[in-house]
C-alpha cells in the first residue's frame, strides 16, 4: 500500500516508517520538523535500505496536502502529527488545540476530497483520564483528561467518530497508545527530547549518561505495591508493528474500531529503575519528590482485543526496552545533532 505518514519524522513515526518499508509498503512523510530532524528520516532509509518521500510541510496547510494527494495515489493515512508535551499544553492550550485539532480537520477535509477514506489515528491512554478500572479495556469509558493535550486526543477521537457516523464509507482505527519507550535495535533512531525530558525513560537515560545528576521520582505514597506510579511501558518497535497490523485490518474495510496498544503489564517507576540497572549495569541515583500534578496511580491496559482482531501482541519485555533506550542514548547523546 502507499501510506501517507503525518509526523513521520518524529519518535513513533520514524520507527513505524522502518516497519512499513520493511513490510513492503511505500511511504510518503509529511512533517513540519517542529519536533524532529530530517536526519532521522535519512537514518530510516539507512536502516531499511529503502527510500521514502519527504514533504517538509504542515498538515494545516491545505496546499501542500493537496499537492501530495495530486502527486500520489494514497491508500491510507497514518496520522502521528501533533504536539505532545503534556506540561506545555497546560501553558499553551491554544497552540495545542489549534495545531492538533485544526491540523486534523484540514487533513480529513483533503483526504475526503481525494476519496482517501482510510485513517489510522494516534490516540492515547490519556483519553481514559483517571481510568474507571484497570486493566483498561476499550469499553472503559473515556474520562476527564487532566490536561489540554489529552483533551485534543479525546476531541479528535470524537470528531473522527462523527465523520464516520455521517459517512460510513470511511475506515478509521483509533489506536490508544500506552507508554512507548525504547528505540530501534540499530541505535540509529530514537526519542530526541528538547531540553529537560518530561518523560521517565529519557530522563533515566540522561542520568545514566551523566547529563543529569539524579532522577526525581514523583511520589512514593501512591496506593500501589511500592508506592510509585504504575504504567504500561511498550517498546516503540512493538508499537510500530501494531501499525502494520492495523493496515491489514484497514484493508478489510470494516469501519471504525478502537484498540489499546500496550503490553498489559504494569511496571512501577521503581521497577523501571531496577530493570534499567539490570539491563545496562549502570546505577541510577534517585530521590523521592512530591507527586506531579495530574499523575494517576495506575494505568495499564488489557490488550487482548488487539490480539484477537489485529493479530498483534507486544513481544519485548521491559529489560529489552531499557537496553535499547540506552543504546540509542549512548550513540546519540545529543540526538540527531550528533555526527552519524
Ligand atoms: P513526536 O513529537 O516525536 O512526533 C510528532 C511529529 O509531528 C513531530 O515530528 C513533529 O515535528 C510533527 N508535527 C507536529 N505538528 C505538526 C503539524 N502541524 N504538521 C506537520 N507535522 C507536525 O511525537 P511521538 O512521540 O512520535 O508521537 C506521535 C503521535 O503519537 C502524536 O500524535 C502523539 O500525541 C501520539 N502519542 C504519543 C505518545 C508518547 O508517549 N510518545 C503516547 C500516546 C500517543
Ligand atoms: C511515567 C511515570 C511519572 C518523569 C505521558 C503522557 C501520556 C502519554 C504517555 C501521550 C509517572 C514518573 C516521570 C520523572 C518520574 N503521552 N516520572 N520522574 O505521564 O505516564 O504519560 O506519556 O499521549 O498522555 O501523560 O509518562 O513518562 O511522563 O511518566 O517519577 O522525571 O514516571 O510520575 O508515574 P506518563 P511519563
Amino acid at each position: 500500500m502507499k501510506i501517507l505518514v503525518t509526523g513521520g519524522a518524529g519518535y513513533i513515526g520514524t520507527h513505524t516508517c522502518v516497519e512499513l518499508l520493511e513490510a513492503g509498503h511505500e511511504v510518503i512523510v509529511i512533517d513540519n520538523l517542529y519536533n524532529a530532524n530530517e536526519q532521522a528520516l535519512h537514518n530510516v532509509e539507512l536502516i531499511t535500505g529503502k527510500k521514502l518521500q519527504f514533504y517538509n510541510g504542515d498538515i494545516a496547510d491545505e496546499t501542500v496536502l493537496q499537492r501530495i494527494f495530486e502527486e500520489h495515489t494514497i491508500d491510507c493515512c497514518i496520522h502521528f502529527a501533533g504536539l505532545k508535551a503534556v506540561g506545555e499544553s497546560v501553558v499553551k492550550p491554544l497552540e495545542y488545540y489549534d495545531n492538533n485539532i485544526s491540523g486534523t480537520l484540514c487533513l480529513m477535509r483533503v483526504m475526503g476530497k481525494y476519496q482517501v477514506k482510510n485513517m489510522i489515528f494516534s490516540s492515547s491512554a490519556a483519553v481514559y483520564g483517571n481510568p474507571a478500572f484497570v486493566p483498561i479495556t476499550e469499553e472503559c469509558p473515556k474520562g476527564i483528561c487532566t490536561n489540554p493535550y489529552g483533551w485534543t486526543k479525546s476531541m479528535i477521537e470524537q470528531i473522527l467518530m462523527d465523520i464516520y457516523r455521517a459517512d460510513p464509507s470511511w475506515n478509521i482505527l483509533l489506536l490508544r497508545y500506552f507508554n512507548p519507550i525504547g528505540a530501534h535495535k540499530s541505535g540509529m533512531i530514537g526519542e530526541n527530547p528538547n531540553g529537560i525530558p518530561n518523560n521517565l525513560m529519557p530522563y533515566i537515560t540522561q542520568v545514566a549518561a551523566g547529563m543529569r545528576d539524579h532522577l526525581g521520582i514523583f511520589g512514593n505514597d501512591y496506593d500501589t505495591p511500592d508506592g510509585t506510579c504504575i504504567r504500561d511501558y511498550i517498546h516503540v518497535m512493538d508499537l510500530a508493528r501494531g501499525h502494520v497490523k492495523a493496515l491489514e485490518k484497514i484493508q478489510k474495510k470494516d469501519g471504525l474500531a478502537i484498540y489499546n496498544l500496550g503490553t498489559g503489564t504494569g511496571c512501577s517507576v521503581l521497577d523501571v529503575v531496577r530493570n534499567f540497572e539490570q539491563a545496562t549495569g549502570v546505577k541510577i541515583a534517585y530521590t523521592f519528590e512530591p507527586r506531579r500534578a495530574g499523575d494517576i496511580a495506575a494505568c495499564y491496559c488489557d490488550p487482548s482485543k488487539a490480539e484477537r482482531e489485529l493479530g498483534w501482541k507486544a513481544e519485548c519485555d521491559i529489560l529489552e526496552m531499557c537496553a535499547d533506550a540506552w543504546k540509542w542514548q549512548q550513540s546519540h547523546p545529543n540526538g540527531f545533532a550528533d555526527v552519524q
